[in-house]
């Protein structure tokens, strides 16, 4: 039998005084984000707190004092910091959040929120409605069960949409709502049947820790059907809600003023604050930009409260807040990607990384070093700017391949950087001589100016390099019986799809022997072992051939699954087998089984007919 391939989708560490270690490293620099390479909108994974990044103690930083700093109440005469070129140097205050100025915060807040209003159901997201909140009591016959409903669609939604598109996510949070109307119904479904809705989404091991999660939810007695309003008790309670859906569930239901940060947050928010830095990995970046979404969510909740109303302890309930959160989701997934479209964007008046580009697109824009402030201030947060950046995006701008000789600001910029500090201790000139520079000449229009920011915008967030992907090969083995049955196997009930159905399957270790005839041999021994176990007969089972492979990419796993069919000629009938783990099965197609194992089946299938 001819094999045939399924197509499928297939340093340098420096300090600052507050502690806080930064990598001088330029090589995280330059590759495809993840968010580019996966279908997720989202563009994030929860993390949980295990897999956050551990950084040693000396190396901790004072997130508490930074965060004071950037996002705590301005002083009078607080002045906003300007960035210069080439090195972009810059002081820490440069980093306060525009959408917090005092004077012109309130406004840029709000043309977020206007934006929101005008494009919230365009994507139309069924799970997007009206807060309850303010539901007229009359309309709220039953405000509790309400609430228990709005909070168990809200969830399913954010899970569903932490690795899929909202376009795909619709029809299974409408399947799934059909199917399990409340959490009640989902928390009496069937452990497969959940699988199955599941199917095609990836990450199995969630719907199996939303089913655990919904049994909890209705089965305590203190909860009873409703989830808890508050994010620490949603993250401290339920098993498989993190940090982000805590929060979401938190702001979007509950109108509590708490913060949601997926992968576009974090993109949104370091382009805001004009942050170069790793915000997938280094948990120090992560940890100020959530504080920052905290500040923020929380500024955006008191300007709905009333003149007369004290928001220093107690912060209003409000649909503000959820609104706030799904405004900034939906613009880093829309308008503010890692391609952004800053022509359209309602707040790119606050936002640095733009006024950096648009600055650049000003000739001479090299600003005195005294604008920058005191040398003790001096970011050390960011990565130092390579200014070979600057040539790349010049190039792009002038529509050559970067081979065109560089414009003078790159000429120039040779090797000055961020963390060349020294630089600034001989060259720095009076504070009073300029504490801003002079306003310059534009030699260019308004479009040059939003394109050239764009291509600024684009270098933040700082990509990091991703993981390697590492490859491996299984050898995947459909037996089927003559009465049309094949034998399949549960996967563990932790790890990659867990607890998903699957043809027997044999890893290959480093040690195999993955050649062609290698592996057909592995194959026959694997599937005699199985045969053995089960009590069947040997000389019933024949080798049909290796049907081809089915080539399959988790996000760090690159997956060849070599396909063959073997024939047991008995008359043996039924499904049960020596463990509760393997079964035989007349139905394939409706077992609960990842993506890739139904692509297999197609090769088998196909070898049927
Ligand atoms: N992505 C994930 N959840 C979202 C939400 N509630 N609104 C917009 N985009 C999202």
């Amino acid at each position: 039998m001819p094999a045939k391939t399924v197509a499928a989708r297939s340093s340098l560490k420096t300090r600052n005084k507050r502690g806080l270690a930064t990598s001088k490293t330029l090589q995280t620099r330059r590759s495809t984000s993840p968010s580019e390479a996966s279908g997720s909108e989202s563009d994030f994974d929860e993390p949980k707190q295990t897999k956050r990044r551990k950084l040693g103690n000396d190396a901790k930083p004072n997130v508490g004092a930074l965060s004071k700093e950037l996002f705590g109440p301005a002083d009078g005469d607080f002045k906003p910091r300007t960035c210069t070129f080439p090195g972009r140097a810059h002081s820490l205050s440069y980093h306060r959040p525009l959408l917090l100025d005092a004077l012109k915060g309130r406004e840029y807040r709000d043309a977020l929120l206007k934006w929101f209003d005008s494009i919230s159901t365009k994507r139309g997201m069924p799970w997007r409605k009206p807060w309850l909140g303010s539901m007229p009591d009359a309309e709220a016959v039953d405000r509790r069960k309400a609430y228990e409903k709005r909070a168990y669609e809200v969830w399913i939604s954010e899970i569903m949409l932490q690795q899929t598109r909202v376009a795909v996510v619709i029809d299974y949070w409408n399947n799934w709502m059909a199917k399990w109307p409340t959490i009640q119904d989902l928390a009496a479904a069937d452990a497969d049947d959940v699988l199955a809705a599941w199917r095609g989404l990836g990450y199995y091991s969630r719907a199996t820790r939303i089913h655990e999660a919904a049994k909890v939810v209705v089965s305590d007695k203190g909860m009873d059907g409703l989830l808890p309003k508050r994010a620490r008790d949603l993250e401290s309670k339920i098993p498989g809600v993190g940090r982000y859906t805590a929060g979401a569930i938190s702001s979007i239901v509950f109108g509590q003023a708490e913060p949601m940060v997926d992968g576009n947050v974090l993109r949104v928010l370091s382009r805001q604050l004009g942050l170069l830095a790793d915000v997938k990995t280094t948990k120090a970046v992560i940890d100020l930009l959530w504080t920052a979404a905290d500040t923020l969510v929380k500024a955006v909740a008191r300007d709905g409260a009333s003149d007369d109303e004290d928001t220093s302890k107690t912060i209003p309930e409000s649909e503000r807040p959820g609104k706030w959160g799904q405004a900034l989701m939906e613009l880093g997934s829309t308008v503010c990607t890692p391609k952004p479209n800053c022509g359209e964007c309602p707040i790119s008046a606050s936002c640095k990384a733009f006024a950096e580009g648009q600055s650049l697109a000003v000739k001479s824009t090299v600003k005195t070093e005294s604008s920058i402030g005191d040398m003790e201030d001096m970011c050390t947060i960011c990565e130092p700017f390579d200014d070979s950046m600057l040539a790349e995006a010049e190039a792009v701008m002038d529509g050559s391949n970067g081979s065109k000789k560089p414009a003078a600001s790159v000429k120039k910029a040779k090797s000055s950087g961020q963390a060349k500090l020294t630089a600034f201790a001989f060259t720095k000139t009076s504070d009073k001589k300029a504490a801003e520079p002079e306003p310059q000449a534009p030699e260019t229009t308004s479009s040059n100016a939003t394109a050239r920011a764009v291509e600024h915008a684009k270098l933040f967030p700082l990509k990091v390099v991703k993981k390697a992907v590492r490859q491996e090969e299984t050898l995947v083995c459909a037996i089927r019986r003559s009465n049309g049955q094949y034998l399949i196997e549960r996967r563990p009930e932790k790890g990659l799809l867990a607890g998903l159905w699957e043809f027997p399957s044999r890893l290959l270790t480093e040690k195999d022997d993955a050649s062609a005839s290698a592996r057909k041999s592995m194959a026959r021994d694997w599937v005699e072992k199985l045969a053995k176990a089960e009590g069947l007969d040997l000389s019933c089972l024949t080798y049909r051939g290796e049907l081809g492979n089915v080539p399959w990419l988790f996000s760090h796993i690159k997956l060849t699954m070599h396909v063959y069919l073997f024939d047991l000629e008995d008359t043996a009938e039924g499904e049960s087998c020596s463990t509760e783990r393997r079964r035989w099965t007349g139905n394939v197609e409706a077992e609960s089984m990842g993506t890739g194992m139904r692509k297999c089946w197609t090769l088998v299938r196909e070898a049927e007919a």
